[in-house]
């Protein structure tokens, strides 16, 4: 097995807070095994334009570990297979150019940190020879394999706080406040906020919702003395029958941009109940700021690990939370797949059981 000597990192994808604490992870790391790092910036695009990448060292990540977004810089467009560019030889896509660059660099290896989509770029990547390890990331924790994805803890402690303080006017005005949350196609974050803040509906995109039933549900709590009701709902919930609300559509290179359900949710249950409403959308809220501890920790095992792949040759992997460990899980066991909500999971289960309505 060749001894690597030098890796470049890169991180792909929306922000996550934990990004910096991997990055430090991995290059502490590193350079305590003997392995230079280089940081790739804006995701591919530092393997695609020249002068797009920078040694590492530990001094550069010193202090690093708490701040929010990324040293590196990041994108969620730019796919590098996406991209068709002419050349005398014909066309090819920017993909070649990746790799030319990869060696050009004097890599060896590259560590990826990204969600789902930046994870399938990997996997393209690693098919075409690139030896490589990748870190999962995103508030969502909708990647599969793993039981959580660093990010994921911080934003929903955003999220709690923010419903913990939207109980304050919904209690004193006895209204209906609706908190908009993250969440394109899985309702984790909903989920855990809405247990959390102590919701009492909550809308996922694994339940499409029937308004009349969350508004039976408000009028029930009304009945017996609760005058006000707090409603979490995802971005990615849509009504029975009907389909995500999107604020524009999907362009070359982007997927598209959710938003407006909350606003819809609020405008209905008004009607339905008589109650006064409104609405607040978190937004990128919960994906800034410093990581809480635990995405902390994460974020640290996963770049020590994944440094730990890399000594040991072990490619095409992706380093994943299976407590107590974190464990090395095949690139193809991953992409391609989303993880949802089980409907019959226990947090579910443990809220119908406590009432909150699920809109079904
Ligand atoms: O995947 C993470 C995420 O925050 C989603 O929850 C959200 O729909 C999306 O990214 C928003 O992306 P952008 O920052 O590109 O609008």
């Amino acid at each position: 097995m060749p001894v690597i000597k030098r890796i470049g990192v890169l991180t792909g994808g929306g922000d996550a807070p934990g990004l910096n604490a991997v990055i430090r992870a991995v290059v502490k790391s590193a350079h305590n095994q003997g392995l230079e790092c280089v940081g790739l910036e804006d995701s591919f695009d530092g393997l695609i334009e020249p002068n797009r990448s920078r040694p590492l060292t530990p001094r550069d990540v010193t202090g690093i570990l708490r701040i929010g977004g990324t040293i590196l810089g990041t994108s969620n467009r730019g796919n590098p297979f996406a991209y068709p560019v002419a050349t005398p030889e014909g066309k090819v896509d920017y993909s070649a150019r990746v790799v030319e660059m990869f060696h050009a660099l004097g890599l060896e290896a590259l560590v990826v940190i990204g969600g789902d989509g930046t994870l399938a770029i990997a996997h393209k990547f690693f098919r075409l020879g690139i030896p490589l390890v990748g870190v999962p990331k995103t508030i969502d924790n909708d990647i599969v394999g793993t039981t959580s994805t660093f990010g994921f803890d911080t934003a929903v402690s955003f999220a709690t706080d923010a419903i913990d303080r939207l109980h304050t006017t919904a209690q004193s005005h006895h209204r209906i406040m609706v908190a908009e949350v993250m969440g394109r196609y899985a309702g984790w974050i909903a989920l855990h906020a809405g247990v959390g803040g102590g919701a009492d509906v909550i809308l996922i995109p694994e339940i499409p919702f029937d308004l009349e039933k969350a508004a039976a549900k408000i009028s029930e709590r009304d009945r017996w003395g609760a005058r006000f009701s707090i409603v979490v709902v995802a971005e990615g919930a849509t009504p029975v029958g009907g389909r995500v609300m999107i604020t524009r559509a999907a362009q070359k290179g982007s997927v598209e941009r959710l938003g407006g359900v909350g606003h819809f949710v609020g405008a209905e249950l008004e009607r339905l109940t008589g109650k006064e409403t409104r609405v607040v959308v978190l937004g990128h809220l919960q994906r800034g700021g410093a990581p809480t501890s635990a995405d902390r920790v994460l974020a640290t095992r996963f770049g020590a690990k994944a440094v730990e792949l890399v000594v040991n040759g072990q490619f095409g992997m992706m380093v994943a939370n299976r407590p107590p460990d974190i464990v090395p899980v095949p690139f193809q066991d991953v992409v391609g797949r989303m993880k949802t909500v089980p409907l019959d999971c226990d947090l579910v289960t443990s809220a119908r059981t406590l009432g909150v309505g699920f809109g079904d």
